[in-house]
Order: structure tokens, then sequence, then C-alpha cells
């Protein structure tokens, strides 16, 4: 029995060392030690002579360390889902407006709401102004300062945005992964799997946190990052001009494909070239089926998504509610949103979500959005339909537009919270990009209300005004 035990427990060990090495034994995957440093020094040397120019690594250098990280968070949430250009302006306007954490701590959630405006994802704003009163309030007006504390300690802040502080702001050697880091290295390594399963985002970790440069972490992230959104891009990459692709196993595989073509070798037996693939039976890393590989997408190929959920379809009524003043502009009714959920705290026109598609009369949408009450015997008009695409949510809103005299209308002033504003305020305020886009259908020439509607060119089916004025508002992703 004791011998029984003793050869189970070397089997044991034996099968336990077996995993090991299968497990540690470098692949395709991996990248050795002299392409990491020829990686960091190819990247580094491009970075520092083809870098934009912009405004947050200007800040980055503040030699205030918490003011430093402060100005690094702030782009780094901003660069979340949003693209560098549309980010700059709005970059530049907070930082004006609250140069420290210290002055947003000190703002209100309507300020930050208003500055946010069409930036989309509202809430990134909210957790940033959060972050920032917990540092001032509960911190002592320190940023933690490792990546570890950053995710612990901050609201919103994930995996990523703390790398991104804490390599850009304290020069700390760590990795980050976000979409345009993905790409890059999917490529590098031909990972084909899903990128967004658990195999190849601890794999893409694994690589960001070992190839990362030791002396400069903050320009490798930012190189990769910076590479990702310029050369190797999601379409038409321009692998060309990419300083690392003589360590891009994407590019030379795609290079040996036509070369292969080029020569009229079909397969490998003549072993003249050797196949660029990874040689392991089933691996996670990559494609989980033998088709998946078209030859025409070329290093395209790479990264592979999963299937997305589809985004729930959703109708809503929107109320177009104009007061006419005798002495002054026209002016519209806005409803705040609660404080909690899907664009907590904007401003809209009132709204109702429809139930099974059953359209909601106009003084149904009044009171329950707002509790107002209309004394007009006017009708609404319909205005048309505006599709605005949330990450989560494909939602239509259905417009119809009415206007009033001063005195014709009743406000509940307690909750939730409303007000009168002229079309100015309105595009001021904190109202998100899909009412802008409602309002933007209201005014247009082509909405109904407008009284030389017949006169202008209608887009579609002339019959048919909820399309024609729908098809001008092409939906765009945000929430
Ligand atoms: N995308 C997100 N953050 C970035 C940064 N700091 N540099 C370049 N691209 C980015």
């Amino acid at each position: 029995m004791k011998s029984m035990l003793k050869m189970s427990k070397r089997k044991l060990k034996t099968a336990v060392s077996d995993i090991k090495s299968v497990n540690t034994t470098p692949s395709i995957h991996d990248f050795s030690e002299a392409e990491k440093n020829q990686f960091r020094s190819l990247l580094l040397k491009w970075y520092d002579e083809k870098k934009r120019d912009l405004p947050w690594r200007k800040q980055a250098l503040n030699p205030d360390i918490n003011q430093r990280a402060y100005a690094v968070w702030v782009s780094e949430v901003m660069l979340q889902q949003t693209q560098v250009a549309t980010v700059i302006n709005y970059y530049n306007k907070w930082m004006g407006k609250w140069p420290k954490l210290q002055d947003l701590a000190k703002a209100n959630l309507e300020e930050v709401n208003e500055l946010w405006s069409g930036l989309g994802y509202y809430s990134r704003g909210r957790r940033l102004h959060e972050g920032t009163k917990k540092v001032v309030e509960e911190l002592g007006g320190e940023m933690p300062k490792t990546a570890e504390d950053l995710q612990k300690l901050l609201p919103g802040v994930g995996r990523y945005t703390a790398g991104a502080i804490a390599s850009i702001a304290y020069n700390q050697v760590t990795g980050l992964v976000d979409g345009n880091v993905i790409r890059v290295l999917c490529r590098m390594r031909i990972m084909g799997g899903d990128s967004t399963g658990q195999a190849v985002q601890d794999k893409l970790w694994s690589h960001a946190n070992s190839v990362v440069d030791p002396e400069r972490p903050g320009d490798f992230n930012q190189g990769m990052m910076e590479l990702g959104a310029t050369i190797c891009t999601p379409k038409s990459p321009s692998c060309d001009s990419c300083p690392v692709k003589e360590i891009c196993l994407a590019y030379s595989k795609v290079e040996q494909e036509k070369q292969k073509s080029a020569m009229k070798i079909l397969t490998n037996n003549n072993n003249s070239i050797t196949d660029i693939e990874c040689l392991a039976d089933t691996c996670p890393l990559c494609f989980q089926q033998e088709d998946m590989w078209e030859p025409s997408n070329g290093v395209e190929n790479y990264p592979r998504k999963g299937k997305k959920k589809a985004p729930r379809e959703e109708r809503t009524d929107v109320c177009i509610v104009c007061r006419r003043r005798q002495e002054s502009k026209d002016e519209y009714l806005i409803v705040q949103r609660p404080n909690k959920g899907l664009l907590a705290g904007m401003w809209e026109f009132p709204s109702l979500l429809q139930v099974e598609e059953a359209q909601n009369p106009t003084d149904i949408i009044l009171d329950k959005s707002c509790g107002a009450s209309l004394q007009t015997t006017g009708k609404s008009q319909h205005i048309g339909e505006v599709v605005h695409i949330f990450s989560h949510i494909h939602q239509t809103y259905v417009i119809q537009a009415i206007t009033i005299e001063e005195g014709e209308v009743t406000l509940n002033t307690e909750q939730p919270p409303s007000r009168w504003v002229s079309k100015e305020d309105f595009l001021e305020c904190a109202v998100s990009t899909g009412m802008k886009k409602v309002f933007k259908a209201f005014e247009s020439p082509l909405s109904p209300k407008s009284s030389n509607t017949k006169n202008k060119k209608t887009a579609n089916k002339p019959d048919d005004k909820q399309r024609s004025i729908s098809c001008f508002f092409k939906p765009k992703v945000s929430s």
C-alpha cells in the first residue's frame, strides 16, 4: 500500500511537471528576450520621431506628481471609446476650467455633465468627478501611487486606466491593454482566438507587462497605442511604414503567402519555406476553426472578436414643447433625468418609453415625464424619427412637437426638475447627443413643422416624411 502510494505520488509529480512544461514552453505566440528588446528600441525610436503633439502629453510633464496623474487620468478617461480628434477640444476645455484635481472636486455634477455633453458614456465624467472628490476628501489630496491602488481606490478606474496613469505619470513599469494594443499584439503574435475571451486577454496582459520598456514604460505604452491608432489600424493598415514589421508575425505570414503564391507553391512539401503557424494541437490563442483565415484580408485577419450581444430595441416618444414669447425668443421645455442609470442627471425633452410599440399621446408623455399639463387646444405635429445607438440599446426617438403661448402650460415644480430654455441654452446645457439629433430633426427644413417643407426637396418617398427625416440622422454609437 505504501509503495503504491509512493508510485502514484511520483506519477502525479511527473504529470504536474508535464503540465507545467506544456504551459511554459515558448510557443509562436511568445516573444523571445531578443524580440522584446528589439520591439522596445524600434517602437521608442519611432515614437520619439513620430508622436503626435497632443495636449495631455504636455500636461504629463507637470512637476507636481498629483496634478500630473490627474491630467493623465482625465485624458485616459476621455479617450476610452472616443477618438483622439474629438477628445482634444473637450480636454482643453476641461483642463482650462478645472486645472487641478481640487478644482474638479469642487464642481457640481451639472457642470461636469454640461462639459461632457456630446462625448457619450456620461458615467465616465461622473466617476472622474467622484474620484477627485474622494482624493480630496478621503485621501488627503494624494493620488494613489501604484496601478494596484489606483484601481482599488478610485471609482471607474479599471486595469487599463490604472496602468496608463501609473506608467505615464509615475513611470511605474506596468503594461496596459486597450483596443489599439489588442490589435498590435494579436497581429505581432498571430493570435486569432476571440480577443475578448479569457485565454487571449490573459496572454495580452502578460505580453503587455513583459514587453513594456523598463526605462520608459509610459512612452512605450503610448507608443503601442499610437502605433495602433496611426499605422496598425483596423482597416488598411500601413504595414510598409510600420517600425516593428520585422518582428510582426502577421506581416511575415502575409508576405510569405504572397511569396508562395508568386512561386505557385501551394504546399510546404519541398521544405523551402516553413509555414508561420502555431504547432500546438489545440491552442486557445489560435483561430478556433480552420476556415477563419481569409487570405485576402491579410493582417486584418487579426484580431478576431467574439460575437457581440445584439443591442435591445427601444422606441421612445419625445415631445418638443415650444413656448412662444411676446418679447423674446422661443423657449423649449426640458426635464432632468434621474440621478441613476442611463444618461444620469442629463436633460432631455419630455420623453416616454413606448410599451409594445404603442405610441403615447402628447398629454400622457407630458404628464408622466414631468407632470406638465397643457391648457391648449393646439394639436401636436408628428416630426419624424431619429435613431441613436447606445452601446447596448438601439434607440428610436419618435418625435412630436407642439407650439403653445405663454400661460398655456402648467408645470409640476416638484420632481423631476424641469425648465424652459432658449435654443442657445439647450445646445449649451447637459443634453445628450441623441437629444441634439432630435432637435436637429425638429429644426430641419424637411420637418413637417417647417412651413416651407413643400418647397424643399424630400429625400426619399414624398409621402413618407418620417423616413425622409430619419435618413438624415444616421445612428452613431454612444452612450
Ligand atoms: N489612446 C488612449 N490613450 C492614449 C495615449 N496616451 N496615447 C495615444 N493613444 C492613446
